[in-house]
């Protein structure tokens, strides 16, 4: 018996610390591949399907990256020339705001591709390296943008301007008469980019060039494709929209510079808003473009790039909160309440807002900001300067980083709720109802704005130095462009329409086709009529 037990024991043994041996050896090697190469995005035809859908479906595609993303929390993939890792995760997306990674050859591809930069111009930023920190190119740029677009009484000067001119195309509609037929995304993209583009560059620019604001919306679609670099003769249609959009710029930017100086320029100091060049941010990006000596060609990119910063994304988005709040009375109601508490009578009499109020309600505040969860889709891109460990991967320096907005902002553990999944929009979602005792023992319940710790799930905006400057302007000129419909105009929904004007059977879903880079507009229409009661 004894010898039986250890005939059988000495097999058993040899077997079970050869299977533990195998164990180990699969698991160091797993280790050591995973330590050298994260997972790749499948495609059909190698390096053409990815990129192919990028371009001309980036829902589809952001969908195929959401559901990797699942699976690994980086995911590597092609685009082009480039080599892509995509990453998800609070912490792996904080780690690419940091210092040790730059936006900078991303935003190189846009000034060379979309801003059509002359070489010359391109690079000084290439090797913007050297001298003291005052004389860097970069550095020049964002001192700029800390003075003329994050500071509180530039966001307030360029709030009031929106206001003003805003104001002027909506009065141009007749007391008391119903207007038939308003459709309101076409009605923004002309009057909203029209009122923006006073406030920040002047009403000169419009003057000179009457298709200004045709010429922008056939730029903007293609400023994001542009920036992979395909070759003219693949693209002939965007380099030709980008060429004719900034050529109005220069074409104004020209005579702005000679009309100016024959006013005196001194006359304008200080002066927060005047007709030739607008506000100052676009007066101090003509200071940062003479200093740096830029060729005529990079300054038409200069504003045209700014241009769309400026436009694209507010216009969706007010948009978006527009068509939210008219398919639902009750939050209609809501909103109109909130809106009525900001109002104020100004010096010539009329009603306007007292935007530090506005601003802070919480029902505005919690629409716009589930408008941007929802409708914003941006992949942030860094490159890393120095070598990085990333979801347990070692990779080089050089190493380019895209976190997907859309992954984080419709992950259902941070945002659903037992009756609203994250891939609803719900413009309740960002409420907290707080309770107050008042001094004779009442209980109140109030309303609050409240992201509850879910702001690393959060970043419509992206991160760290290269963060949206225009973000607070931004939320100002949707939440004043939305109070002002709202408080002027009673409004019935009639039907959504399709971009031919036809009758459709659905409502408006985010434009699939469209190769925009942060906010995604709508591929509907919302037809409506609306009669001004004051
Ligand atoms: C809802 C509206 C807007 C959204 C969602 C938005 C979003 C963004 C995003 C995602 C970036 C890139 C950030 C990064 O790489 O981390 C950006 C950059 C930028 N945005 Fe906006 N933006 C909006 C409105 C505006 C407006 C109205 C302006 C101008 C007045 C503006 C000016 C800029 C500028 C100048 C940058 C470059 C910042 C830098 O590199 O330092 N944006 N924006």
């Amino acid at each position: 018996m004894g010898f039986i037990m250890e005939l059988g024991t000495f097999p058993i043994m040899k077997l079970s610390l050869l299977f533990l041996g195998l164990i180990v050896f699969i698991a160091r090697r797993r280790r050591s591949r995973r330590l050298l190469e994260p997972p790749r995005l499948n495609e059909a035809i190698p390096f053409v399907s990815n990129a192919w859908h990028f371009m001309t479906n980036k829902r589809l595609f952001i969908e195929r990256v959401t559901d990797a993303l699942a699976a690994s929390p980086i995911v590597q993939c092609r685009l082009g020339p480039m080599n892509i890792y995509l990453v998800t995760g609070s912490s792996n997306v904080s780690a690419i705001f940091r210092s040790s990674f730059s936006s900078d050859p991303w935003v190189m591809r846009i000034l060379e591709h979309s801003g059509a930069y002359a070489l010359a111009d391109l690079t000084k930023f290439a090797t913007d390296t050297s001298g003291g920190a005052q004389e860097r190119i970069w550095h020049a740029k964002h001192r700029l943008h800390d003075e003329a677009l994050i500071n509180t009484h530039s966001v307030i000067a360029l709030s009031a301007a929106f206001q003003r001119f805003f104001g002027e195309r909506l009065a141009a509609f007749p007391v008391g008469e119903w207007v038939e037929d308003v459709r309101i995304s076409a009605f923004l993209r002309n009057n909203m980019a029209t009122a923006a583009t006073r406030a920040a560059l002047g009403s000169r620019i419009l003057e000179i060039n009457p298709d200004f604001v045709e010429a922008f919306w056939e730029y903007e679609m293609y400023v994001e494709p542009l920036a992979f670099g395909l070759p003219h003769w693949l693209n002939r249609r965007a380099v030709r929209s980008r060429d004719r959009f900034r050529t109005m710029c220069l074409k104004w930017y020209e005579i702005a510079n000679r009309e100016f100086h024959c006013d005196g320029t001194s006359s304008y100091e200080g002066v927060d808003w005047e007709p030739i060049f607008g506000s100052q941010i676009s007066r101090g990006l003509t200071q940062w473009v003479k200093s740096f000596d830029f060729a005529s060609e990079s300054t038409g990119g200069v504003y045209a790039l700014f241009v769309f910063g400026l436009q694209s994304n507010t216009i969706a988005i007010c948009t978006w909160v527009m068509m939210e709040i008219i398919r639902d009375p009750n939050l209609y109601r809501d909103i109109k309440e909130e809106v009525s508490q900001a109002e104020v009578i100004n010096d010539s009499d009329e009603v306007a807002f007292n935007l530090q109020e506005l601003v802070s309600k919480p029902l505005l505040q919690s629409v716009y900001t589930e408008a941007l969860r929802v409708h914003v889709s941006i992949l942030i891109t860094r490159t890393s300067t120095e070598p990085v460990t990333i979801g347990g991967y070692q990779l080089p320096a050089g190493s380019v980083f895209q976190a997907p907005t859309h992954v984080a902002h419709f992950d259902e553990a941070t945002w659903g709720t037992a009756d609203r999944p994250a891939s609803d929009f719900w413009a309740y979602r960002h409420i907290r109802e707080m309770e107050t005792i008042d001094a004779i023992g009442h209980v109140k319940k109030q309303r609050e704005f409240s992201m509850m710790g879910r702001g690393g799930s959060f970043f419509p905006y992206g991160g760290g130095i290269s963060i949206c400057a225009g973000r607070a302007f931004a939320k100002n000129e949707v939440l004043l462009a939305v109070a002002m419909m709202v408080s002027n105009f009673d409004v019935e929904f009639i039907e959504w329409v399709t971009p031919n004007g036809s009758r459709s059977d659905r409502p408006a879903r985010d434009h699939t086709g469209y190769g925009n880079g942060i906010a995604a507009p709508p591929d509907r229409d919302m037809k409506l009529s609306w009669r001004r009661r004051r």
